[in-house]
């Protein structure tokens, strides 16, 4: 296709907008689908996205598209995620296209998120073409929408402000044109050596690994010998194509159009996202910049349950290719043996990871508790990065201990801001600034990122219904008074279970820990000491109770020589419970997990 007749674009807005629902209808407009085959979220196809009904990777899709002109023209159309955990997702697909349509819902009108994917698309310096969406529900405020757009003050004016509904498909014709009047063709030189970027990729089991590319300059055919810039390696080419969505090989992807490359490349950590692809004949000069890498926020343990540590290891190679965002390593507990500390952007990320495990790789495993990365500076001088509970220096070597900070923006209305402040308060929050945006108020905080990363995104949704919204970036390292919480279950200590927590929330959470490790961990024949110790002293202690009733304290009319079996039995057995072997579930995880 001449690239004047090419328009790469991406589909942006606040989660639940219709971003899917829209992308079905175009492919549906343009024929890419037929009405039979299109079933509801053609694109949300992994489980975890039906299973949520939210979009967690990016999907690209080529359409043709006859224009009331009568020309052809090729859309290549990439849906985004809207979660505010899978944002790095958000900016690869822009760093892709050249036009964003922003959706927003006419029942919910402008939110945070839409304001935050919109300043993510004009940083990327994409025209955005803004789309009112759900006109046809009852519930639609669709002039007060409008409205709110105007006010964002942003340097689409000169777009019209459409208005439809994704579900009926009213309006999108209209969109359609648009995308061809509104969005520039890509800017690219026909005769300039290749130069391609790789935006995402996947792992397929008998393809090897699949880079999704854009052509930012010349030509890539079937038969270009092509070489990965990042580590000067040559690849086969074996396949190249288009999305139509299926892929679908072609003999040529020329510039301005988005494509697949399939490297044949069976090692997952060989390509990696933001990479640029060249020729090995007539290599380009100089790479694309590529991406600034994600950086980790939370990290837990996973282990594999039932010894599965090797196919663990490989859906987690595979996973994280296709997630550039989720980062692992190898670590092992003395509780749980080998297994891998793993890195996410937030805790709904961490929740998608587990639960794709268990349905593309039917993996289920151990999660440990999730915290942050300290800054622990020692006596000696030292200074350590610990994101791993376990390896947490021993107290009295720790001269003071940093954590990690966040700039984090709470968009909300009028009627929950009390509510929202007090949240904000109770996690450590300090407020910076605050600001009217339309009818909404921005909050600035800076906050601890270890108080955001368990339920506070959730918290600030039922306390406003679901409509605040929370953007977060990484701000600083700052000092913070934290103390390791280690667990003993009769005397010994079960180190998978340690986390780190501010030392004055340390006495009520050690309560409560062990309460609930009470009821978690399984009975043994004899009862059970478990304490939370923090710097050597005990702050909390229970009795697991035994399964049966103890011959030593029962009020039971039995003779003395039973008596006196019953407790030599008991005691044989407690000699033969090794230390170790508290069986570790889920659940008694899930003790440490639930405690924020
Ligand atoms: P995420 O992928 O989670 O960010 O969501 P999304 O923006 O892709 O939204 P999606 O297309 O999944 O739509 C969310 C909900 O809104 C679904 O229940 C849709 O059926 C509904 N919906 C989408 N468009 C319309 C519309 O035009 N009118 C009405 N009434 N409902 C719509």
């Amino acid at each position: 296709m001449e690239i004047s007749h090419i328009r790469n674009f991406a589909i942006i807005a606040h989660i639940d907008h219709g971003k899917s629902t829209l992308a079905d209808r175009i492919m549906e407009q343009t024929a890419t689908v037929s009405q039979r085959e299109s079933k509801a979220q053609l694109l949300d196809d992994l489980a975890v996205e039906q299973a949520h009904g939210v979009t967690v990777k990016s999907r690209t899709v080529r359409n043709f598209y006859t224009a009331a002109d009568g020309q052809e023209y090729e859309y290549n159309l990439i849906d985004t995620p809207g979660h505010v955990d899978f944002s790095y997702e958000v900016s690869k697909s822009l760093a892709a296209s050249d036009g964003a349509i922003l959706l927003v819902d006419a029942t919910q009108g402008v939110q945070a998120q839409t304001v935050a994917n919109l300043r993510l698309a004009l940083k990327n310096g994409l025209k955005v073409l803004p789309v009112i969406n759900k006109i046809d529900s009852a519930m639609a405020e669709v002039e007060q929408t409008e409205q709110q757009i105007k006010q964002l003050a942003v340097q689409f004016l000169d777009s019209p402000i459409l208005k439809i509904s994704a579900k009926t498909g009213l309006g999108v014709d209209a969109v359609l044109e648009a995308i061809k009047d509104y969005f520039p063709a890509p800017a690219g030189q026909t005769k300039a050596p290749l130069k391609a970027l790789v935006f995402d990729s996947v792992y397929d089991p008998f393809k090897g690994i699949i880079a999704y590319v854009r052509i930012v300059d010349g030509q890539l055919t079937a038969k270009t010998p092509v070489l990965l810039m990042a580590h000067d390696q040559k690849l086969p080419n074996k396949e190249i194509g288009s999305f139509m969505p299926q892929l679908t090989a072609l003999d040529s992807l020329n510039v301005g159009e988005v494509g697949y490359l399939v490297t044949g490349l069976k090692d997952p950590q060989a390509l990696r996202v933001g990479d640029t692809i060249t020729s090995q004949t007539t290599p380009t000069a100089q790479a694309l910049p590529g991406y600034e890498p994600a950086k980790s926020m939370v990290f837990a343990g996973f282990y594999p349950k039932d010894d599965h540590y090797h196919d663990l290891q490989l859906a987690i190679e595979k996973l994280a290719l296709n997630d550039s965002s989720f980062h692992y390593a190898a670590e092992v507990s003395d509780a749980l043996g080998p297994g891998f500390r793993c890195g996410f952007l937030g805790i709904f990320h961490l929740q998608i990871i587990r639960e794709r495990l268990h349905d593309e790789y039917q993996l289920d495993v151990l999660t440990t508790a999730p915290n942050v990365t300290y800054r622990v500076h020692l006596k000696t001088d030292d200074t350590l990065m610990v994101n791993n509970p376990i390896k947490f220096p021993y107290f009295a070597d720790i001269d003071y201990v940093e954590e990690p900070f966040s700039n984090a923006t709470i968009t909300t209305g009028n009627d929950v801001l009390g509510d929202v402040m007090q949240l904000a308060d109770s996690h450590k929050g300090q407020l910076v600034d605050m600001a009217n945006q339309g009818d909404l108020i921005e909050l600035h905080y800076r906050l601890p990122i270890s108080e955001i990363a368990y339920d506070f995104f959730n918290a600030l949704k039922s306390i406003s219904h679901g409509y605040a919204t929370l953007e977060t970036t990484f701000a600083d390292y700052d000092i913070a008074d934290v103390v390791k919480v280690e667990v003993n279950v009769n005397y010994a200590t079960v180190d998978a279970l340690s986390f780190i927590v501010h030392r004055e929330d340390a006495p009520a959470m050690t309560q409560k820990l062990v309460e609930k490790l009470k009821h978690t961990i399984p009975r043994k024949l004899y009862p059970m000491p478990t304490q939370a110790i923090v710097e050597g002293k005990s702050f909390a202690r229970v009795d697991v109770p035994p399964l049966r009733k103890n011959a030593a304290v029962n009020g039971e009319k039995r003779s003395t020589s039973k008596k006196q079996a019953l407790l030599r039995r008991q005691s044989v057995n407690k000699r033969q419970a090794a230390q170790s072997d508290v069986t570790l579930s889920q659940d008694v995880f899930n003790a440490v997990l639930e405690l924020s």
